[in-house]
């Protein structure tokens, strides 16, 4: 199959929106598929017509698969406060939460970490049912074993609590959390079909209908809508698209991002009725990589994580003023405006932090993110270039500013953006 052919099977059965980076990284994933499977172009084109298992490995490697442990806190709490509320209604059943996306695993093993905290052993009648399209992800979930830069934004404490240390500064996932999580390398709708009506709780579809097209997003929210319990919640991500007003309305009292069934406009329960843990879903910590949060910060942080970017923008607006010589009000102020498409002001930012702190590798690494968002390409690949050369002369373990991440960690995210300039 040629490569347009190939792209439009891949918004046929999956409806993936065609990005343009796409032609450059077709073959890419095609060279890839061709080694791992041990076929030549001419047999891997006639395999794809074939075989659906090896079309989807293909999508798979055409997604983005960026994710972390407790990515919104507030929304994960949400989850297992609302397991737990139906806990107490019918003590005796079981309990299905589908993370629809799952990336690497990092969101249904953190809603596995939250529903364990909140129900010790009796936990394991929970089953958080996890997919995505991407086979080397689901790989890698099954394997429960992640680096630093996955625990940006987690307490040392929480990671210490639930992971074990392995080689090379890695941490594996411990057993009473892995054994929630069931990973399915399947496309949401794939799965969507195959669940029974009425068993699931809460599905999480976040930072996922963002790549898909229209046709994709009305089967995923019908599938949503049909799989959910009658007073089930679905989560998004605030920058995800809306679902439709027909099948879904906003929960009532609950973080951004949280919907009910459009039938099902009840009051919720009392605030009373919640498992006696819950508090123990950890707050993002201070100085996170993703998040450079020190404590003036915060409100901003807050209302950018609830989608609310003009707030934040204020609230970061405050932070520059009260003090104009720290560089880190400048790069908060800059993580808000690349999320509000802003990317041009992020620049000027970025390029103001630098001038206040030359040396800090994160800001650099922003500073490239903000100057491929502006389509300064060559800007950014000239600064992505200078940035992997610095860092290949320390060691892969040496610890950034942040005091969480890793200089292998940092390459690691940069090599990947710098793969996909080729
Ligand atoms: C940005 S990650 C989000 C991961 C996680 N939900 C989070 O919010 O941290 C998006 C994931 O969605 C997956 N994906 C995209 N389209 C999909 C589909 N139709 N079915 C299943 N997974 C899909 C990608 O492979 C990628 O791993």
């Amino acid at each position: 199959m040629e490569a347009a052919r190939l792209q439009q099977e891949i918004v046929r059965r999956f409806g993936l929106r065609p990005q343009e980076r796409w032609d450059r990284d077709l073959v890419q994933a095609m060279a890839e598929l061709g080694r791992r499977h041990g076929l030549d172009g001419r047999r891997l084109a006639a395999a794809l017509s074939s075989d659906p298992r090896l079309m989807r490995e293909l999508a798979g490697l055409l997604t983005i698969e960026e994710t972390f442990f407790f990515r919104f806190p507030e929304q994960l709490a949400a989850a297992v406060r609302h397991v737990g509320e139906r806990w107490w209604r019918s003590p005796a059943e079981g309990f299905v939460i589908w993370s629809a996306g799952c990336s690497t695993g990092e969101e249904p093993y953190s809603l596995a970490i939250g529903l364990h905290d909140a129900f010790g052993p009796l936990a394991r009648r929970c089953r958080v049912l996890a997919c995505d399209i991407n086979a080397d992800a689901i790989a890698r979930a099954r394997e429960g074993v992640y680096g630093n830069w996955s625990f940006r934004g987690v307490a040392p404490n929480l990671r210490d609590r639930c992971f074990a240390p392995v080689d090379g500064g890695r941490h594996r996932l411990l057993e009473p959390f892995r054994s929630l999580v069931e990973f399915q390398h399947l496309a949401v709708q794939e799965l969507g079909g195959a669940i029974p009506e009425r068993a699931v709780e809460v599905v999480l579809f976040r930072n996922v209908g963002v790549y898909l097209d229209e046709p994709a997003l009305r089967q995923c929210y019908a599938a949503f809508a049909r799989v959910l319990r009658q007073d089930g919640l679905l989560i998004q991500a605030a920058t995800d698209p809306t679902p439709p007003t027909e099948r879904f309305v906003r929960g009532e009292g609950m973080p951004v991002g949280a919907y009910q069934l459009a039938a099902l406009q009840r009051p919720r329960r009392p605030p009373s009725i919640r498992p006696a843990r819950l508090s123990s879903i950890p707050p993002p910590i201070p100085n996170s990589p993703a998040s450079l949060r020190p404590p003036p910060h915060i409100d901003a942080l807050l209302l950018g994580d609830r989608g609310d970017l003009e707030q934040a923008l204020q609230a970061s607006n405050r932070v520059v003023t009260e003090d104009p010589t720290a560089p880190a009000g400048f790069v908060l102020r800059a993580q808000i405006y690349l999320a509000a498409d802003r990317a041009n002001e992020a620049v000027d930012d970025l390029r103001r932090a630098l001038f206040l702190d030359p040396e800090s590798w994160l800001t650099r690494y922003w500073y490239v993110l903000a100057l491929r968002s502006a389509d300064q390409t060559e800007r950014a690949e000239g600064q992505l270039r200078d940035l992997l050369r610095q860092l290949a002369q320390r060691s892969t373990t040496e610890v950034l500013e942040d005091g969480v991440t890793q200089v292998g960690e940092l390459r690691a995210a940069l090599t990947a953006i710098a793969a996909s300039y080729h």
